[in-house]
């Protein structure tokens, strides 16, 4: 068995962006179409800005699937950046002369990766840095994910996510074990119910109005996960660990809770376990009559779902820019302004369920191991019913 890795490539505004998926068993049914839904998932959303309009998000796979079929091989994916058609001169991979337009930007906007990255890099066109730090490449991650998502498919993992807050606007009136994801699906900014729906839109148009932005917090759950993905015994096999670098790990998101992890520190402990019983009737043989751990407890899933609340900041650009600095002449200037978001909140779900299901497909091999989705299956139903020894007296 392969370990499962990942690797994306690809600037913002260049020909496109590269992802080779390697661990992936042989045997997994999987189409460019099947990608390419998760992918458009990722396009919509109330105040995304014009860029959705153009790009059209597609997966074209280049290797490691025949006839519907995975081989067990790496899986090399091309995602087209149709915008590059206007970026020619100025992404062009060889030389350019002076006659053209290089997009040269040096105005720093902050929030971004501007300022760290010229001076890190040695950069005087922060072009060279915010190219491969913007969030064109979740949609790489989203390819991934994609495939991960339909490999947790056969053991019978499911991820969804909602928008739960934007701005000071919350929307957790629909309790996570009660929400109809068809209406968040259906929902522009992934809100629960019509009310919350409202009120998001309601404060990402104030926002736009005054010519800002607005971040919120999302909500992404796994239903069916078995006991035992991760590990206490050394930090880095942690789940929550793992998920919490992974989500981490997106553009923008500055705060991740596991379950009621925040809540939690403002009640009692007795309050905020989650009692065990009995349940013959539970695959486990066993049930917690709550979920504030949001599904792990030592670094491992305990059976019930798994909850990740992520927190995401404001959009650093906006139309009426924030005062900052030249790059290179040190010169009070605005900050530089691009076609940009206003709330990138909703867009953000679907690279967060990619996260998710990256995360939980590695910690899934590692149980299971298994060159085969036929093999891994076997593996699972019997680690499964290994369960039933427990607690049966
Ligand atoms: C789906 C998504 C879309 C984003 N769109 C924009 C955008 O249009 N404009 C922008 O300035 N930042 C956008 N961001 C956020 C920036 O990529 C991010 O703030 C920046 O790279 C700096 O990284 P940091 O905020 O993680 O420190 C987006 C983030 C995500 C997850």
């Amino acid at each position: 068995m392969t370990k499962f890795r990942y690797l994306t490539a690809g600037e913002s505004h260049g020909p496109g962006l590269t992802v080779i998926v390697e661990g992936i068993p042989a045997g997994l049914g999987l189409t460019e179409e099947y990608i390419e839904k998760q992918m458009s998932r990722r396009q919509k959303g109330y105040g995304s800005g014009g860029r959705m309009k153009i790009e059209k998000d597609r997966a074209d796979i280049r290797s490691g699937v025949r006839h519907g079929i995975t081989l067990g091989s790496p899986i090399a994916m091309w995602i087209e950046n149709r915008d590059f058609a206007n970026w020619t001169d100025a992404m062009s991979v060889s030389e350019v002369g002076d006659d053209v337009d290089k997009k040269v930007y040096t105005k720093i906007v902050p929030g971004h990766a501007d300022f760290p990255g010229a001076l890190k890099y040695g950069q005087h066109d922060l072009r060279n840095v915010l190219e491969r730090a913007s969030a064109r490449e979740t949609a790489a991650r989203v390819a991934a994910g994609s495939i991960a998502r339909r490999l947790l498919e056969e053991i019978g993992i499911s991820i969804h996510s909602r928008t739960v807050a934007t701005g000071e606007e919350d929307g957790r009136a629909v309790a996570t074990e009660d929400v109809d994801w068809n209406v968040v699906e259906a929902s522009e900014v992934r809100a629960s119910d019509s009310d919350s729906d409202a009120r998001f839109k309601a404060a990402i148009d104030k926002s736009k109005a005054a010519r800002t932005t607005i971040g919120g917090v999302f909500e992404v759950v796994a239903f069916g996960a078995p006991v035992g993905l991760g590990s206490h015994v050394h930090w880095d096999r942690k789940l929550d660990g793992r998920l919490a670098q992974a989500m981490m790990s997106i553009n923008a998101v500055k705060g991740i809770e596991i379950g009621t992890g925040f809540t939690n520190t403002r009640k009692p402990g007795r309050e905020v376990q989650d009692v065990i019983v009995p349940d013959p009737s539970d695959r486990r043989m066993f049930r917690q009559v709550s979920n504030h751990a949001g599904g792990i407890e030592g670094g491992m899933s305990n059976g019930n779902p798994i909850v990740v609340n992520v927190a995401i900041k404001p959009i650093a650009t906006m139309t009426n820019p924030l005062p900052s600095v030249d790059i290179n002449t040190g010169e009070v200037v605005e900050a530089a302004y691009n076609r940009s978001d206003i709330c990138q909140v909703a867009r953000a779900c679907p690279v967060g369920e990619a996260m998710m299901a990256l995360v939980l497909v590695e910690a899934m091999l590692e149980k299971y191991g298994g060159d085969s989705v036929d093999e891994i299956k076997r593996n699972h139903a019997a680690y499964v019913e290994s369960h039933q020894v427990f607690g049966s007296s």
